[in-house]
């Protein structure tokens, strides 16, 4: 593992030096211009490499703790840096191509004479364009941090239910999900979440998984808050794929394992949300009724897939419409629009919108889309829907640009 590290520190470092090559001739305009350039960008590459040989090495040591967490600080931090110089390489790297050509044109056009001292110098907008394109997006993900981090946002969304009985028609159902309690670090925050949820009046509540980054102890300091959400006919939860502790090392089974999984199922008890682990309830509400089915997750690919459909459908009503909690929207195309009992809509959450894209009424957008279909709102196949959540919490990076953190309304008619 060191060796690895190693090599992707020494690549890292390689591309530091290349970036650093390309631009530097662009701060020559004094010595002390020049000094204070190389400085400030020597000392923040190797502040970075430093941390992340600190934290790589400090991992396994690392203690689940109930106080917030500054950890992602740190890694927003680095993920600002590493990817506004790896968007400032892409101009450099089109300007070497442009220049490795010029070469070879040269060597033709000056055929017989040496080509040994010829120098071709970079294209200014190129060079230019790299120091752009590198700034812009390190202002643009800051701004993500300091203005779309809590930034919550009320989607309201009307869906047409088969069968759905009109005389609950306007059922209000209001979903959170991907919360990563682990990186959320403010009880305030979260209170202003509860609040906007409450005063949406929902019948029902759901909170679609991904309740924390690994360890049951991140929730620990939420579970009065979240309590306090009210809702007229009950609130579920189901697991996601970050709720299993899959991602410290820790062998499925193992005592820690297990007591992290048995304590993570008795805080959704203390928080009084019905946890679903592949089972469902038939909410009957004068007249009508309907199911509410919960799996525990299912992820296409290399995600955990302890989701069990046909368990979870056993005890439904037939006669009567189903919603179905899943946390993963690639369960949605895989497993669930093809079930052999029908499922008339599916919540789900999972891609965070990748917090990073275009949200508005005529422009959906976010890089997340090229591995998920169904990446954010409403889907419709078949008469079946999915709705999929772009979470309230972060990961990884903490902010959001674009896409912001989201509590949907969502109002079934017949
Ligand atoms: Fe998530
Ligand atoms: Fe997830």
């Amino acid at each position: 593992m060191l060796v690895r590290l190693f090599f992707f520190i020494l690549f890292l470092l390689f591309l530091d030096y290349y970036l650093f090559s390309s631009i530097s001739s662009l701060f020559n305009r004094s010595i002390l211009s020049k000094r204070i350039f190389s400085t400030f960008y020597w000392f923040l590459s190797f502040a970075i490499y430093f941390i992340i040989y600190y934290v790589f090495i400090n991992y396994e040591k690392r203690t689940p703790s109930v106080h917030f967490n500054n950890d992602i600080i740190i890694s927003t931090l680095i993920f600002m840096i590493l990817f506004s110089k790896l968007l400032a390489l892409f101009p450099l790297i089109i300007d070497d191509f442009l220049r490795f050509l010029r070469f070879v044109f040269s060597l033709f056009s000056n055929r017989g004479s040496s080509f040994v001292g010829v120098k071709i110098s970079r294209f200014d907008f190129l060079q230019k364009l790299s120091v752009f394109l590198g700034s812009t997006l390190f202002v643009t993900l800051l701004s993500g941090v300091l203005f779309g981090r809590y930034n919550f946002k009320v989607k309201k969304t009307k869906i047409k239910i088969k069968n759905w009985n009109s005389i609950i028609n306007g059922l209000k159902i209001v979903q959170i999900s991907d919360l990563h309690l682990g990186s959320f670090n403010s009880i305030e925050k979260l209170e202003e979440v509860v609040e906007i949820i409450n005063e949406q009046k929902p019948d029902i509540f759901v909170f679609t998984g991904d309740l924390v980054n690994n360890y049951f102890t991140e929730a620990v300091p939420y579970i009065n808050t979240l309590g306090k959400i009210k809702a007229k006919y009950g609130k579920f939860s189901v697991l996601g794929n970050h709720d299993y502790c899959d991602y410290v090392g820790w062998k499925r089974n193992s005592d820690k394992w297990n007591n992290n999984f048995t304590s993570m199922i008795n805080i959704h008890k203390k928080m009084g949300f019905d946890l679903l682990m592949n089972e469902s309830r038939i909410i009957k509400i004068s007249d009508a009724s309907f199911n509410i089915v919960g799996v525990e997750n299912w992820g296409s690919g290399n995600f955990n897939k302890d989701g069990d459909l046909t368990l979870a459908m056993k005890e439904i009503d037939m006669n009567q419409p189903t919603i179905l909690l899943s946390h993963d929207p690639s369960h949605w195309t895989s497993q669930v629009l093809n079930f052999e009992k029908n499922i008339d809509l599916q919540l789900a959450g999972h891609t965070h919108g990748m917090q990073f894209g275009i949200d508005t009424s005529h422009l959906k957008w976010s890089p997340v889309k090229a591995r998920y279909k169904q990446w954010s709102g409403l889907y419709t196949k078949f008469k079946k829907h999915i709705y999929v959540n772009t979470g309230i919490g972060h990961l990884g990076y903490a902010g959001r640009v674009g896409i912001m953190p989201e509590i949907s309304v969502l109002e079934l008619y017949s």
